[in-house]
C-alpha cells in the first residue's frame, strides 16, 4: 500500500505507521510539527528495513488551505497514494471545554470541519484514480450523547455520520471507508484520565493490528478494543430515561 497518515507522531497513529512500515508499506506523513514528522519519519525507515524514504509535509487540521498542498507532496513522494489514514484528532474533558469556549470552537472545529474538510480532499483524490481506503478515527463517544463527552462525543457523532454516508455513497466506485470507533486506549490523549476496568482498555500496538486488518478487509466500522463493539450494541439499546441517570 502507499499509505497517506495524518497524525502518526503519538499515540495510535504512531503504532499504525510503525506496523505498517514494518510490514513494508510505503509511507508518507502528514503533522503540524516539522520536527516531530522528521524525527518520525527517521523512525519509521529504520523500522522498515532502511531500504524506503518515508516522505512528511505540514498539515494542519485548522488550517485547512494546508490540505491540498500536503496532499499534492504525498501524491508526488509517493507516486500516486491508495491509502489515506486519518488519526489526527483533539479531545477535552467535559468540564474543560465548558470552562474554556475557544478550546471547544477548536476541538469541534478539529474533529468536525478540518477532518471532514480533509477527507473530502482525499476522497476526490482517490475517486480520480479508481478508489482506495479512507481510514479515520472517530471514537465510542460519537455513537451515544453521555454527560462525560456532550462536546467531544458531538464532534465524533458528526464525523462517524460523514463516514457511513460516504461508505453507502461511493463504496460501488471503489473508495472503500474505514470508520475506527476506539473505546479507551492508553496514549497521550488520555493520559491521567480514570480508565474504564482493564478488560476495556487497549494499549495502542493492539488497536494498530486490528485497524490495519480492517484496512487490508475494507471493514467498514471496527472496534478497539473489540469488547467495545458488543458494549455499545448495549449502550445504544438504553432508554434515554436511563442515559439521563446515570454518569458515565
Ligand atoms: N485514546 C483514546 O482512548 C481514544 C478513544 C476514542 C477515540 N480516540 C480518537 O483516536 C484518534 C487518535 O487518538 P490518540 O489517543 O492516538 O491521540 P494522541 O496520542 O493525542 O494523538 C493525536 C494526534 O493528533 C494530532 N493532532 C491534533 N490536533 C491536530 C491538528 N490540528 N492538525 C493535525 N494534527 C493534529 C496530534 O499531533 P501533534 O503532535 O501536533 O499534537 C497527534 O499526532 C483521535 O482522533 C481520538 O479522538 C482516541
Amino acid at each position: 500500500m502507499k499509505v497517506v497518515l495524518l497524525g502518526a507522531t503519538k499515540g495510535m497513529g504512531r503504532a499504525l505507521a510503525r506496523l505498517m512500515a514494518e510490514r513494508g508499506h510505503d509511507l508518507f506523513l502528514l503533522g503540524r510539527d516539522p520536527q516531530e514528522l522528521a524525527r518520525s519519519a527517521a523512525d519509521l525507515e529504520v523500522r522498515g528495513g532502511g531500504g524506503r524514504t518515508v516522505g512528511h509535509a505540514p498539515c494542519d487540521l485548522e488550517r485547512p488551505e494546508s490540505f491540498g498542498e500536503a496532499l499534492d507532496a504525498a501524491d508526488a513522494v509517493l507516486g500516486g497514494f491508495d491509502t489515506v489514514v486519518v488519526t489526527a484528532g483533539m479531545f477535552g474533558t467535559q468540564e474543560r471545554l465548558e470552562s474554556d469556549a475557544e478550546l471547544a470552537r477548536r476541538l469541534l472545529t478539529v474533529n468536525y470541519v478540518g477532518t471532514v474538510t480533509f477527507c473530502e480532499e482525499a476522497r476526490v483524490r482517490l475517486l480520480d484514480r479508481g478508489g482506495g481506503t479512507l481510514c479515520v478515527f472517530s471514537s465510542v463517544a460519537g455513537e451515544r450523547a453521555r454527560k462525560p463527552v456532550v462536546l467531544y462525543g458531538s464532534s465524533k457523532a458528526g464525523l462517524s455520520a460523514y463516514l457511513e454516508g460516504l461508505d453507502h455513497r461511493y463504496r460501488a466506485e471503489g473508495l472503500r471507508t474505514v470508520c475506527v470507533k476506539p473505546g479507551f486506549v492508553r496514549t497521550g490523549m488520555t493520559e491521567g484520565l480514570d480508565g474504564p476496568p482493564l478488560f476495556f482498555t487497549g494499549r495502542p500496538e493492539r488497536v494498530a493490528a486490528r485497524v490495519l486488518r480492517a484496512i487490508e478487509r475494507g471493514t467498514p466500522v471496527v472496534y478497539a478494543p473489540g469488547v467495545w463493539a458488543p458494549t455499545m450494541a448495549i449502550i445504544r439499546a438504553l432508554p434515554r430515561f436511563v442515559m439521563r441517570k446515570v454518569s458515565f
